[in-house]
């Protein structure tokens, strides 16, 4: 292996996805896009002279498909044909970044739930074929929601070919919340083909899935209200094919085909949609998350890219709501937040404590206030502050930021939230009632533990603005700062111990 030095090495970030490979260098503001085809030429070249090469890959490929016999190295997220895999990986570094991959760091962002054995054989497969000099296996969708400036929310990832629902606290997913669709932009595109048919529109090209892919980008959206737009049939479009013919469509098929994403069973599937999901992945949360995360439902992948698809979504939120029952009322101390993070977990309850202020021995199972000197037990939450305002400068870089973020994702300084009214200080005089107050506080305290209906503004779509790029977006602002380098493994350290391999983007909070 040749030796380089640090200055040398280039981070590079490398994105494959079922329809789109995104590929570039950290601190780049957009990636390479490529289509993840391969094709072998179905015949051979009978001219001598005529350059021919092994294996077609993106954009030569999708140029040449028709005497090409296309593969494509993905499944609902599963590589299927690893040859295929390696053409891409190999067109990567040696015709797109045009770079030494021994030179090069990498960032791989892996779905939420890729088994660690399928994360060693990648790790490997860049070490040992590729002599890359470190590797990140990252998280690919704390990356997405790293994009959008935040660090805990509810990510919603819809790319070709699946799905995820990923609830996201302070960089740490929360694994047996996550949700996987076998629902996506793909089949968005076969409900497309059914609605075409039944219009006479039959699309039988060698490159049928991208030109489908092509109408329903350049021509589908969410409606709030699908019948009624429908309603508009003589709206007629047409679509130039390549070939040059031109095809016509309604209105109705616009908007009916993306609404395979609320409507599963158009196809015969049998799986949630995806507001559901997102209720069904809240309802494994424990409950003090719920207002938290419905705040912030990030949306990322080319699929989340419908216009129309945050108001559609959010609507259905609101109806599934009840779902999950009365939401807890906003959460009081950002402490609570912290722990604990899954449910089902039993806390010991304390029962007999001292009082901080008079040392008294006190019951906390019959009082929570102390008969010597009156002070309340716990009830420090309720000078808490109920909110926090996050800066919107950088106060290191001085850059602006946007969200609710632990740490700046522009130099990675950390960002203190500053509380919207000040807390008392816990024991102060001012902090111990007068027993006229009692009953007011122990209002305050019966609030705290009960709960609300909210119909009200409790649900925030974020829509990042390069949602087909966010989780490339957020691993090359990742790259960019210095305190990740402690990510990535070299293959000595690998060696010494594969199961290191993915350390938690949270170890940077
Ligand atoms: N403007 C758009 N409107 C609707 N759909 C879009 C738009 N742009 C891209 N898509 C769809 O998004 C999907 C590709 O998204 P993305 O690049 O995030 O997926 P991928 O990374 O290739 O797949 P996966 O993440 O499932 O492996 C395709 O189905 C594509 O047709
Ligand atoms: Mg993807």
């Amino acid at each position: 292996m040749t030796q380089s030095t640090p200055e040398d090495e280039q981070i590079v970030i490398i994105d494959i996805g079922e329809a789109y490979t995104k590929v570039g260098f950290a601190g780049d503001e957009q990636p390479v896009i490529f289509p993840t085809m391969t094709g072998k030429e179905k015949y051979k070249s009978v001219m001598a002279d005529v350059d021919t090469k092994d294996q077609y890959v993106g954009e030569d490929c999708m140029r040449m498909r028709g005497v090409l016999k296309i593969t494509y190295p993905f499944n609902r997220g599963a590589i299927m044909d690893w040859d295929s895999y390696y053409s891409v990986l190999t067109h990567i570094f040696y015709n797109v970044l045009r770079t030494d991959p021994s030179k090069v760091k990498v960032i791989y962002p892996e779905n939420a739930l890729t088994p660690l054995d399928t994360k060693k054989y990648i790790t490997r497969l860049f070490f040992e074929t590729y002599r890359v000099r470190s590797v990140y296996i990252a998280n690919a969708p704390v990356m997405a929601l790293f994009s959008a400036g935040l660090t805990t929310g509810m990510l919603v990832e819809s790319g070709e070919g699946l799905t995820w629902i990923v609830p996201i606290i302070d960089g740490e997913v929360v694994t047996h919340a996550v949700q996987k669709l076998t629902l996506s932009g793909k089949d968005v595109s076969e409900y497309l083909r059914t609605l075409l048919l039944g219009y006479g529109v039959n699309i039988t090209s060698t490159a049928q899935k991208e030109i489908l892919r092509d109408i329903k980008e350049k021509t589908c959206f969410i409606a709030l209200n699908p019948e009624e737009v429908a309603k508009h049939n003589k709206d007629i479009t047409s679509y130039i094919l390549p070939d040059g013919e031109s095809v016509k469509f309604p209105m109705s098929v616009r908007v009916n085909a993306p609404e395979i994403l609320f409507h599963p069973e158009l196809l015969g599937y049998n799986v949630s949609n995806i507001a559901q999901a997102i209720i069904n992945s809240l309802s494994k949360l424990d409950k003090q998350y719920w207002r938290t995360m419905l705040k912030s439902i990030v949306l990322s992948g080319g699929n989340t890219m419908f216009q129309g698809l945050n108001f559609r979504l959010e609507e259905e939120l609101k109806q599934l709501l009840p779902q999950l029952g009365p939401l807890p009322k906003p959460s009081i101390s950002r402490k609570s937040l912290e722990k604990p993070r899954m449910i089902n977990v039993d806390t010991p309850t304390k029962m007999m404590d001292t009082c901080p202020k008079c040392g008294e021995r006190v019951n906390l199972a019959t009082t929570k206030i102390c008969s010597k000197c009156g002070y309340i037990f716990g009830a420090t939450t309720i000078n808490i502050p109920s909110d926090f305002e996050y800066p919107n400068k950088c106060p290191h870089c001085k850059k602006k930021l946007e969200g609710k973020s632990s740490f700046c994702p522009f130099c990675g300084g950390k960002i203190v939230p500053i509380p919207l009214n000040s807390p008392k200080k816990f024991g102060s005089e001012e902090f111990i009632p007068k027993i006229k107050d009692l009953q007011a506080i122990k209002a305050t305290e019966f609030e705290e533990d009960t709960f609300a209906d909210d119909g009200g503004d409790i649900i925030k779509i974020v829509l990042p603005a390069k949602r087909n790029t966010a989780i490339f977006n957020g691993a090359s602002i990742l790259g960019s700062i210095p305190s990740a380098q402690k990510l990535f493994i070299t293959y000595e350290k690998y060696l010494e111990n594969p199961d290191t391999i993915g350390l938690d983007f949270s170890q940077l909070l």
